[in-house]
């Protein structure tokens, strides 16, 4: 920051060479360099000093927040100082960084550097670092006037964001929504996105909690590490440190991009074809844990008798005798070997439901303790007990390589054993961690749990589905939704579909599972298999999964009627014939680009403000748009259609766009879906 000047350089007295006339030259002139630098810099910081606000590029600085501009002058992002005003006299400006040293509570890091990696983005790094321990750092974003999109799955779901009440800053970290259901959900990322084409990703080393008032539509952003299952990095002081970078752009479609290019891993493969293409078939949501032999091989059958294709059929909970066997039940399944013969003559691939528990009346529990292979007690030996859905065991700690190892080792021994081509990797919430625990590599933050689990569906990548997600975007396979109940609304509902489903897509996961086709006959959490879903839902249900990136069935469609058979025929066909070859399209970009498959509709129309708010379409890529019917009793709806020309699947040429269709005719058996018409089919 300081510049020193040297006190006694005098003059050279006597006759100086050539060389030395240049270098005395030289000297001079970079001495005015010098003190013209130091002048200007002084005056600068006089000037700084006596500044209410400060300002870097575009960004206003004040002492309790700051708020942002974009190229035209509008005011995009407005952000506060909660947890301390800073004292603007001790700001100073070095170049494109701002430093601040103290706050109203005493010394502090403050530094906002300003970036402009592209003619049209702008970026600002931000960090406010404290050096007391256990004291808060918190900051509020207004949602003013944008659309927010990203963060977190969660259990009632929309898109926009729409948030409920006043909530408390809480650990941002994974966990089972479906059990707890005020929950942040299993796939979730520190970034958010606005229409008004700002972006905030947080830090990764930010102990990071998150909250949020409605009333005056702002969310908290909070470090800390006191009563929070944070920790401070081994040797580190629990000094908090709130940083993140805010970028602002030409438009949020651009920004996005630049932001997942920035910040985002991308899946480097993608995942074998027929996941794409053919629906895959699951044993839970029908049979649920009363899976044997019989009903398994009764299932495929079936499904053989009705003329479906499968991608695969996933054996789903419980096929071993005790939770953490690894092996099949010799009582249910009395002659493996001949039923996996049988699938395999039927062209059947066969996927295993998987979790990370060991309960403690498997025969694996002595191993896991002997070996050490479990999570512990915080400063015990022993393991650390946890509870989970299917009773009571410990937890495998992944970050542990002995565990990883052993772990894989059983899979891959199923797979050579069985034939088994891959697994459906259930749970690696962090809500089911012990409340204190200890594990082989220090988890500062607890959401690396969930990273490490998803990292053991890698090798099982091209038929592996998965729950969780927190910086997973590079384990290429199938990011699965978590269990909907079989209900309309925006609850874990069919309603709630699209609003999930994009929300994963912004957080940069490409490959997704919208879980099974009508729900999982839970009506809230309570479980009802003697019914099925309502028929009318389920054939929404279907109608739109064929839409989506992979198809999953577990209540079959013959256990309605003929109608609801030709209708699941005619929308697995659709899939496979129409919609399968796009998808694998835009999957064959993903790799290089990290673009969702499904978009919003303002991805193709980013400064319609019609398009930020709409929750019930969707594009897959930029040419084919897909409008539902979510609404019981409905045969028809209203279709917004973006700016371009599209025609509808009735054939229809709609040029007067954009355009707000009402009450457009849907019948029972249709998804109104319209796709992107160049100029040759304009003018035939
Ligand atoms: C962001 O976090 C990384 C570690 O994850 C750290 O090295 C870096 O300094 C942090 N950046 C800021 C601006 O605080
Ligand atoms: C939420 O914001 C409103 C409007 O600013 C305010 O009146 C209210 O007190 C806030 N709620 C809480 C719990 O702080
Ligand atoms: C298992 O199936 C094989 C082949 O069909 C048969 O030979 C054998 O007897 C069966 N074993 C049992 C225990 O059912
Ligand atoms: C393990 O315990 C559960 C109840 O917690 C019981 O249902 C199951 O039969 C037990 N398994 C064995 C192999 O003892
Ligand atoms: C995913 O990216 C992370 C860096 O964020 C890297 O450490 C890891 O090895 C990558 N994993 C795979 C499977 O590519
Ligand atoms: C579902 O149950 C949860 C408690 O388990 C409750 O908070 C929620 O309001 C219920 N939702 C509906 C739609 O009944
Ligand atoms: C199954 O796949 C075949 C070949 O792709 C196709 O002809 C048939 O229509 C499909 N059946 C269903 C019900 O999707």
């Amino acid at each position: 920051m300081y510049t020193f000047l040297p006190e006694n350089i005098t003059p050279v007295k006597q006759k100086a060479s050539k060389e030395q006339k240049s270098m005395i030259g030289a000297i001079i002139l970079g001495l005015i360099l010098v003190i013209a630098a130091v002048v200007s810099w002084s005056y600068y910081s006089v000037s700084l000093r006596k500044a209410e606000r400060l300002k870097t590029e575009l960004l206003d600085l004040r002492k309790d927040g700051f708020v942002i501009r974009n190229q035209q002058g509008k005011q995009v992002f407005r952000l506060s100082f909660d947890s301390g005003d800073l004292d603007l006299e001790s700001c100073s400006k070095y170049g494109d960084i701002l430093t601040c040293t103290r706050s109203d509570k005493g010394k502090l890091n403050f530094f906002i550097q300003t970036v402009n990696p592209k003619d049209t983005v702008m970026c600002y790094r931000v960090r406010w670092e404290e050096f007391v321990a256990d004291t808060v750092v918190q900051h509020t974003m207004y949602w003013d006037d944008a659309y927010w999109y990203g963060g977190a799955e969660m259990s009632t779901q929309h898109w926009p964001i729409k948030l409920f009440g006043y909530q408390e800053p809480k650990p941002f970290v994974t966990s089972d929504i479906y059990s707890f259901r005020d929950h942040f959900g299993g796939i979730l990322e520190r970034y958010w996105l606005s229409s008004n084409a700002a972006a905030i990703k947080i830090n990764d080393s930010v102990p990071f909690h998150l909250g949020w008032n409605s009333t005056e539509k702002s969310l908290f952003f909070e470090a800390r590490y006191k009563d929070s299952p944070y920790k401070a990095p081994p040797g580190n002081q629990p000094f908090p440190e709130l940083s993140y970078r805010v970028c602002v752009g030409s438009d949020v479609t651009s920004i996005h991009k630049y932001m997942v290019r920035r910040y985002f891993n991308k899946p480097t493969k993608i995942p074998s074809e027929s996941n794409f293409k053919y629906p895959i078939w699951s044993t839970w949501a029908l049979y649920k844990t009363d899976i044997d032999q019989d009903k398994l091989l009764r299932f495929t059958e079936k499904i053989k008798k009705y003329k479906f294709n499968y991608s695969h059929i996933e054996i789903d909970d419980m096929y071993s005798k005790t939770y953490g066997d690894f092996d099949f039940d010799p009582i249910k399944f009395p002659n493996v070997t001949e039923m996996f013969a049988k699938m395999k003559e039927d062209g059947f691939k066969v996927t295993l439901w998987i979790h990370p528990f060991i309960n403690y009346n498997s025969s694996n529990f002595g191993v896991g303790i002997e070996r050490e292979l479990f999570v512990k007690e915080p400063n015990g030996r022993l393991p650390a007990m946890v509870q989970w859905w299917n009773g009571i065991g410990a937890i495998l700690d992944f970050t542990n390589p002995n565990a990883r190892e052993w772990f894989q080792n059983n899979l891959k021994r199923l797979r050579t054993k069985y034939g088994i081509s891959s697994f459906k990797f259930d749970a690696g919430e962090t809500s089911y961690l012990p409340e204190q625990f200890s594990t082989y590599r220090p988890l500062s933050d607890p959401s690396m749990f969930s990273r490490r689990y998803t990292e053991m569906a890698i090798p099982f990548y091209d038929r592996a589905e998965v729950r969780v997600g927190y910086q997973s975007q590079n384990i290429s396979c199938f990011f699965r939704i978590i269990d909907r109940d079989s209900v309309w609304g925006y609850e874990l509902g069919l309603k709630s579909l699209i609003p999930t489903v994009l929300t994963i897509s912004m957080l940069g996961y490409p490959f997704i599972l919208p879980d099974m086709i009508g729900g999982n006959i839970y009506t809230n959490g309570t479980m009802d298999s003697d019914k099925i879903p309502d028929r009318e839902l389920y054939i929404r249900w279907l109608e739109l999964s064929a839409f989506m990136p992979s198809m999953q069935f577990s209540v079959p469609p013959w256990l309605y009627d003929k109608e609801v058979i030709e209708i699941a025929q005619k929308f697995t066909q659709i899939h496979a014939t129409l919609v399968a070859p796009l998808l694998l399209e835009l999957a064959g970009e993903v790799t290089d680009t990290g673009d969702p498959i499904i978009r919003p509709i303002w991805w193709i129309s980013p400064n319609d403000e019609n398009a930020h708010k709409i929750d019930s379409q969707f594009l897959i890529g930029d040419t084919l748009m897909v409008a539902p019917v979510l609404e019981p009793g409905k045969q028809e709806r209203d279709v917004y259609l973006p700016e371009g020309r599209w025609r509808s699947y009735k054939g229809e040429l709609f040029q007067s766009t954009p355009v707000l269709l009402t009450d457009y005719p849907v019948d029972l058996d249709e998804v109104a879906y319209f796709i992107w018409a160049s100029e040759e089919t304009v003018s035939t």
